[in-house]
Order: structure tokens, then C-alpha cells, then sequence
């Protein structure tokens, strides 16, 4: 493969989070970073604020959108939510498996072929206290995200959120028909911020993700093209 498919593959594996409270910075990051990055997540601070505009806005730059709505409600509503989200035309889109199969089926069933709808298994915020407290009495959360993720797979959905930590277990329980969609991932040379347990984007690629979700080490870096150019260098070398 010559450098530029290299770099075109790297592209493609790469999700930007814009994590930002209001479309101006948000946008200001994406016209940065225009034609670098294939794919722009959305999440629930900036679509609070910014609505279905911010969506249109980024995905009229032609870039993708991964809009991280994190849905869990009844099947209906999801169902229902998953039309809409289609309809602005998101490319990527998130529920959470403790839904349960028939929240779930109700999103597969909306869901179009160009949208891969991408299940969560257990927040890497949550620990087994959380599952105690909220009545999950028998099981560790490594085995809470392995059985969430026979849910999803069951069920058809395209995709799972995974912390870099989880991706060898996974991979080893729902085999490769399932995209892994990592966060958590951080260059040697960035912060780890918040992240408690990091793993660099080359490592995380080696476990199995097939795309890795990056914020702060771009977005905060004080020239964010030249840090996503050494992330995409690193990934191809
Ligand atoms: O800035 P940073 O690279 O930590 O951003 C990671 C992105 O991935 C954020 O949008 C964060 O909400 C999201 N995320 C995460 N860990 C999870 C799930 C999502 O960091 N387990």
C-alpha cells in the first residue's frame, strides 16, 4: 500500500469528539481540520446546545457525524429517535444495551444501512458499586460488558463503545462481525486528562478497535492539525 491509501486508512479510523458548549468553537475546530478528518462526534453538550443545526453545519463541510446520544428509552421513543437521527443523516449513532433486547430490536429495526448504530455496554465511569447500587448483584463489570455485548450482537446493532481495556475480551466473545469503537486512547506524548486508563491510538488499533475516538489530545492542543498529522503518523508507521 503506498502513503496515501496508508494515510487515507488511518483517516477513516479516526472519530474527532467536539466536546465544546457552544457551535462556534466546534465549528471553528472543523474547518481546522477540514478534509483531515473523515468523521466528527456529537455529543450531548454540544447537541443540547447547538440542536440538529450543528449536525447539518458539520456534515455540509463533508465530513461524517457520530452523534453520541446515548438513547435508552422505550422502544418506541428509540425507535423513533433512531428515524430522526437518520434523517439528519448521522452516520454513527449510540444506544445503551441496558435497554434490554426489545429497546434494542426497536433501534435495529429503524435503523438504515448507512447508519451504524453503535450499542454501549457498561460507562468506564461505572464500577461494580454502581452495578450493586443499581441492583446488578451477580456480576463483575467485565462480565456486565460481555454479556451486554451478546445483546447487541444478538440483536443485530452494528457496533459497540468499548474501553481499549475490554477489546481483547470482546473480541474473543463477539468475534470480528461487530465494529469496536474505542475512547480512552492517548498519544505517549498527550495527557491523559480525566482518563484514568489510557492506551496509545498504535496499541489500540493491535487489540482489535476498528475506530478510536479522540478529543483533548487534538481539540485542546494548541495547533490541532499538527497533532492529528503525528496521531495519523503514528498509526501508519
Ligand atoms: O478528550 P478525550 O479524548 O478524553 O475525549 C473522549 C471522548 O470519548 C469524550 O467525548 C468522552 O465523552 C467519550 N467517552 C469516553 N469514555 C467512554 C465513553 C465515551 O471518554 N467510556
Amino acid at each position: 500500500m503506498n502513503s496515501e491509501n496508508l494515510d487515507k486508512e488511518a483517516r477513516a479510523r479516526v472519530v474527532i469528539a467536539l466536546d465544546y458548549p457552544e457551535p462556534g468553537l466546534a465549528l471553528d475546530l472543523v474547518h481546522d481540520l477540514a478534509g483531515r478528518v473523515a468523521i466528527f462526534k456529537i455529543g450531548l453538550q454540544l447537541y443540547t446546545a447547538a440542536g440538529p443545526e450543528i449536525v447539518r453545519a458539520v456534515t455540509a463541510t463533508g465530513a461524517k457525524v457520530f452523534l453520541d446520544l446515548k438513547l435508552h428509552d422505550i422502544p418506541n421513543t428509540v425507535g423513533k429517535a433512531v428515524g430522526a437521527a437518520a434523517a439528519l443523516g448521522v452516520r454513527m449513532l449510540t444506544i445503551h444495551l441496558s435497554g434490554g433486547s426489545r429497546m434494542i430490536e426497536a433501534a435495529v429495526a429503524a435503523c438504515p444501512a448507512d447508519l451504524l448504530l453503535l450499542g454501549v455496554t457498561v460507562l468506564t465511569s461505572s464500577n461494580e458499586e454502581t452495578l450493586r447500587e443499581t441492583g446488578i448483584e451477580n456480576s463483575s463489570v467485565a462480565d456486565q460488558v460481555l454479556r451486554l455485548a451478546e445483546l447487541a450482537q444478538r440483536a443485530g446493532v452494528g457496533g459497540l463503545i468499548a474501553s481499549p481495556h475490554e477489546l481483547e475480551a470482546l473480541r474473543e466473545r463477539v468475534g470480528h462481525g461487530i465494529k469496536i469503537i474505542t475512547p480512552g486512547v492517548r498519544p505517549s506524548w498527550a495527557a491523559a486528562n480525566d482518563q484514568q486508563r489510557v492506551m496509545t491510538p498504535r496499541e489500540a488499533i493491535a487489540r482489535g478497535a476498528d475506530y478510536l475516538v479522540i478529543g483533548r489530545p487534538v481539540t485542546a492542543h494548541e495547533e490541532p492539525a499538527a497533532a492529528l498529522q503525528k496521531i495519523f503518523a503514528e498509526l501508519e508507521n
